[in-house]
């Protein structure tokens, strides 16, 4: 009798365990579980919801990128390989987390009005609990949706729900369980909040909230007086122009002040992370490109553009914008016969890019970062860091005599153009913001 029921005690611990591997959470909830955020908002939290409704936060899945992505890459990836049926589900663990949970994956399109349209709601982030685990990564959050809901403080009275403090609800932990990603090949396809961890604004205790989520007076809650010191709902990101730009200051300078043609100028730019708290780019790495222009105009208006000069380190080739294609692991979800890829850049070749690599398991860059089995250089710039980069300009004998100027331009776009384009992206998401520019001017004597 005790071995029996040794036996099922054994067998019990293997199926929890089991469990646990496959992200035991999937098809363990309903959708009628959780709260519609119109809800919260409509009828008690109005600015928090504006707020929300106008953040990525309440477009994960709805997004018209994301859409793509899922549906024409990820989910025909599964289809045409069955070692990729998990991201069916593991997508939505994060950009659609009640579709998850319900075990409703793939969901149905955006178009259908469904409630994995609902993305990362309320009703999601208020009731997680903590997570699984040393580290916060793959939506390894623990939720209990019910009526309790987390809230950053002490003593919150509310007629419609019980309130309770969690400390976790403040920590970058929160964040990191659906920032930071390891793809089945073991990399790390996401690392903001480990980046974050390495990096200076740990020490200094600043976590993501206080950027994304930034305090100020607000009344959080209907008939309630204005908070100090509210936390907003903002979760500005790349998807922020004003975010965007300024995270880099640019500054750029001449050895010498003169030359007449043929002479050689080295030209050093300095660029400054005085913004992010994590790497720039972060996150979504394999889609984002960051490059930096220079170009000299003459006094008579004639331009020259200057190539960046090589540092010589492994795998610089990838920092350096250049006539090569890539991503053709897309074939296999397209169902495309030879396809040669495209191209990998989009930018003036020459150009500084900073980036890091993905590469498939065949050594490829790739932006599905599901397929992802290891990296290039990460040649981003960390929170704080400052990176150099020299121009060698051999001034041509057409040059015209008088004031040239030299003007650095660091550039970012969302989506590497290429892709978006050949993907039917919307241009939006290829559109070029402008980081920062600096310019420093030299006399081409006659
Ligand atoms: C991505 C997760 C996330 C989502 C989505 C989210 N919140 Fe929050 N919310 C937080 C965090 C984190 C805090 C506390 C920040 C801290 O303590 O650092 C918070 C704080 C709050 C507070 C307390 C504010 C204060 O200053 O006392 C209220 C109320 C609130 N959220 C309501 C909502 C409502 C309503 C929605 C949906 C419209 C929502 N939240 C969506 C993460 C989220
Ligand atoms: C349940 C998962 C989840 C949690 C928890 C979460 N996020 Fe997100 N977050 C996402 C997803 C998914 C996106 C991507 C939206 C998209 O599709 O572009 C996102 C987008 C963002 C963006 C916008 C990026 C852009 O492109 O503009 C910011 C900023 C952000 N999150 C910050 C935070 C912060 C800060 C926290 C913690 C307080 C947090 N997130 C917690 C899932 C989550
Ligand atoms: C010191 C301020 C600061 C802190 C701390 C900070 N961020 Fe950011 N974050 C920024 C700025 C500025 C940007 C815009 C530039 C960019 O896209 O990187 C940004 C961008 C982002 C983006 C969009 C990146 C992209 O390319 O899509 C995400 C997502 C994000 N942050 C999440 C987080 C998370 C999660 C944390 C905590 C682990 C965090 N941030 C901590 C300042 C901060
Ligand atoms: C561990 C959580 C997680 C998983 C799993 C995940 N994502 Fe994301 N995804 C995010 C976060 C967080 C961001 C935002 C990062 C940023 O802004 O840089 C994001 C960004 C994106 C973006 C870029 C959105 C933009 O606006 O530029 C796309 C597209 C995307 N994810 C699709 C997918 C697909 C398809 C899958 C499944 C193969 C997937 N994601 C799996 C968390 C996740």
């Amino acid at each position: 009798m005790k071995r029996v029921l040794l036996v099922m005690m054994m067998l019990a611990l293997a199926w929890a365990l089991l469990g646990m591997e496959e992200g035991g959470k999937e098809g363990s909830i309903p959708y009628d579980k959780f709260e519609k955020p119109k809800r919260c908002g409509t009828s008690c939290h109005e600015n928090i919801y504006r707020q929300w409704e106008q953040a990525m936060m309440s477009q994960c899945y709805t997004h018209k990128w994301d859409e793509i992505e899922y549906f024409d890459l990820a989910v025909a990836h599964a289809n045409a390989d069955p070692a990729f049926e998990g991201v069916k589900a593991a997508c939505d663990g994060c950009h659609a987390p009640l579709s998850y949970l319900a075990g409703d994956n793939p969901p149905p399109r955006p178009s259908e009005g469904s409630r994995a349209n609902e993305s990362v709601s309320c009703d999601v982030c208020h009731t997680i609990t903590g997570f699984e685990g040393d580290t916060p990564f793959n939506f390894n959050w623990t939720i209990e949706p019910g009526r309790v809901k987390y809230g950053p403080r002490e003593g919150a009275e509310s007629p419609h729900h019980t309130t309770k403090k969690s400390d976790f609800l403040s920590t970058t932990e929160f964040c990191g369980t659906c920032h930071n990603e390891k793809s089945d090949f073991g990399a790390w396809v996401k690392a903001t909040q480990i980046e974050w961890k390495e990096g200076p604004y740990a020490e200094e205790g600043v976590h993501c909230q206080e950027c994304h989520m930034t305090q100020g007076p607000m009344t959080t809650a209907k008939g309630e007086p204005v908070r100090e010191d509210a936390w907003m709902h903002l979760f500005h990101g790349a998807h922020d122009p004003g975010k965007v730009r300024g995270t880099i200051e640019v500054r750029i300078h001449p050895d010498l002040r003169m030359t007449e043609p043929g002479g050689l100028l080295k030209f050093t730019c300095a660029l400054f992370n005085q913004k992010t708290g994590h790497k720039f780019p972060t996150g979504s790495v394999e889609d984002r490109i960051v490059w930096l222009h220079v170009e000299a105009t003459d006094a008579d208006g004639n331009s020259y553009h200057l190539p960046v000069d090589k540092k010589g380190f492994d795998g610089e080739e990838y920092t350096i914008a250049a006539d090569v294609l890539a991503y053709q692991d897309m074939e296999v979800p397209l169902g495309l016969d030879d396809f040669e890829g495209i191209q990998r850049d989009g930018v003036p070749y020459g150009d500084r890019i900073f980036r890091m690599p993905y590469f498939d398991p065949q050594g490829r860059m790739t932006i599905m970062q599901w397929n992802t089995k290891s990296f290039g250089p990460d040649y981003r710039i960390g929170p704080k860091e400052t990176k150099t980069e020299h121009f060698t300009f051999e001034i041509p004998f057409e040059a015209a005599p008088g004031e040239m100027t030299v003007t650095a331009t660091l550039n970012y776009k969302k989506l590497v153009e290429p892709v978006g384009k050949f993907l039917d992206v919307p241009a939006e998401e290829y559109e070029t913001i402008v980081v920062n520019s600096h310019s420093t001017t030299v006399e081409i004597l006659p």
